[in-house]
């Protein structure tokens, strides 16, 4: 065993495979930014208040993950459990909200909350997250769900499943609430049980014991509670989400891990992922604005897990196809070759080229096995012939096919970009 280790349930990334994670990360932010959502760079602690009363006291998230210290000056101190409550917080304090509606903005990075850990689920991991801030306008709904969903199907993944529901406006939520706390008075429920279904009543539907889940079986659902002004915007969000050939399958007993959905909710699943198979969920919240201090704006985002994600490509093999790591990997041999090898590969990375170099005095044999190793698309020995003639031979690894070169950057980077 190592001296020291990661500490317990993290997710790290390291070659080869921070390649590949990369790679997901910024497929998941594409079609962000292909829609119009700018950056958001938020710190990654936040006061513990702003998650207690944004994503709410009876989620497993407030009550029991939360990383949260104190810190020098006293303060109580919670490293974020997830994005939104931070990006509203940011957005009042910085009046992005007074300009031109919808802010929309995509954020990305780790994540912290205090879970059992398990494949899948990790202490500190990592989301691609997007807010659309200021109507609500099941356009808008439908532009977040285009979002993940096209990202997805950027990665090559076909296997995942898209979850909705509607959890309706506030007078839909009252109607439904009483119907509810009815029916689950008339259940034996335990102390913690009851004290769920008075902070959160819909957190009954999420309970993974047997006998609650049976209990639960005939609860009264809220899609069946939904006013015509909510029931008519699911009706157009799942419209729009069909005229855009994105498919899906109502859950009405969907519930989210945090408590300030309203309206339009919804999950990506991937069923090769096992019992964590959430690769990503959000939906719109119309009063987080407003409980945190700002205007009575409504909102509507969505968090993916990268891990997670990464995790559905390997399962579905989908990312094969991925560019080598590097364009070309040169190997210099014999001395003086090394500064005339070193200044083209400076021009070449200048250029644009993803290249690398033999270093050491390997020769021939383990300079070659280097470039093998390198997972460089070509490599390219340069020895005395080659400075003094100015003309080399450029092996494409896949095949050991060679072309030759005149050993200027514009003509190598000719036929690497073929
Ligand atoms: P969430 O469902 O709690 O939503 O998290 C979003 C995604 O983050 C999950 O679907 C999952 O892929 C990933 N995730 C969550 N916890 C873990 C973990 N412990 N290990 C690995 N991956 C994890 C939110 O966080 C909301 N802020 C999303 C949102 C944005 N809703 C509206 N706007």
């Amino acid at each position: 065993m190592t001296k020291y280790q990661a500490p317990k349930g993290v997710s790290e990334y390291f070659p080869p495979r921070s390649n590949l994670f990369e790679f997901v990360r910024e497929q998941l932010i594409a079609p962000a930014k292909l829609a119009g959502y700018s950056l958001i760079e938020l710190p990654v602690f936040e006061d513990t208040e702003l998650f207690e009363r944004g994503v709410g006291e009876s989620t497993d998230v407030v009550s029991k993950e939360m990383y949260t210290f104190e810190d020098r000056g006293g303060r109580s101190i919670t490293l974020r459990p997830e994005g939104t409550a931070g990006v509203m917080r940011s957005v009042i304090e910085n009046n992005l909200d007074r300009g031109q509606l919808p802010v929309k903005l995509f954020y990305v990075g780790p994540f912290f909350r205090a879970e059992k850990p398990q494949a899948g689920r990790y202490r500190q991991f990592y989301q691609v997250g997007i807010e659309a801030i200021g109507y609500n306008d099941p356009e808008i709904d439908a532009e977040v769900i285009w979002v993940a969903d096209a990202a997805f199907k950027s990665l090559g993944l076909s296997k995942y499943e898209l979850q909705i529901t509607s959890l309706g406006d506030a007078e839909s939520r009252a109607a439904h609430r009483v119907e509810l706390l009815k029916f689950l008075g008339k259940l034996p429920l335990d102390e913690e049980s009851k004290k769920k279904a008075q902070l959160n009543p819909l957190r009954l539907f999420d309970d993974k014991r047997p006998e609650i889940i049976n209990a639960m079986k005939d609860a009264p659902l809220l899609v069946n509670y939904l006013n015509k002004v909510s029931q008519d915007d699911f009706e157009k969000v799942k419209s729009i989400l069909s005229d855009l050939n994105i498919s899906y399958s109502v859950n009405p007993k969907m519930v989210r891990g945090l408590d300030y959905y309203t309206g339009t909710t919804f999950e990506f699943v991937h069923p090769m992922l096992g019992a964590q198979s959430g690769i990503g969920g959000g939906g719109r919240y119309d009063g987080l604005m407003n409980q945190l201090g700002g205007q009575d704006l409504s909102g509507i985002g969505f968090g993916i897990g990268i891990d997670r994600v990464l995790m559905a490509c390997e399962a579905e093999n989908s990312l094969q196809d991925l560019q080598p790591n590097l364009d070309l990997f040169i190997v210099p041999i014999g001395e003086g070759t090394k500064t005339h090898a070193f200044k083209l590969l400076s021009d070449l990375r200048r250029a644009g080229l993803k290249a690398d170099l033999s270093y050491g005095d390997r020769g021939l044999k383990g300079g070659m096995k280097a470039a093998d190793k390198s997972d460089a698309k070509y490599a390219l020995v340069i020895g005395d012939d080659e400075v003094k003639t100015g003309l080399g031979q450029l092996k494409l690894m896949s095949t050991g096919e060679s072309i030759s070169s005149t050993l200027t950057p514009s003509a190598i980077a000719k036929i690497i970009g073929n």
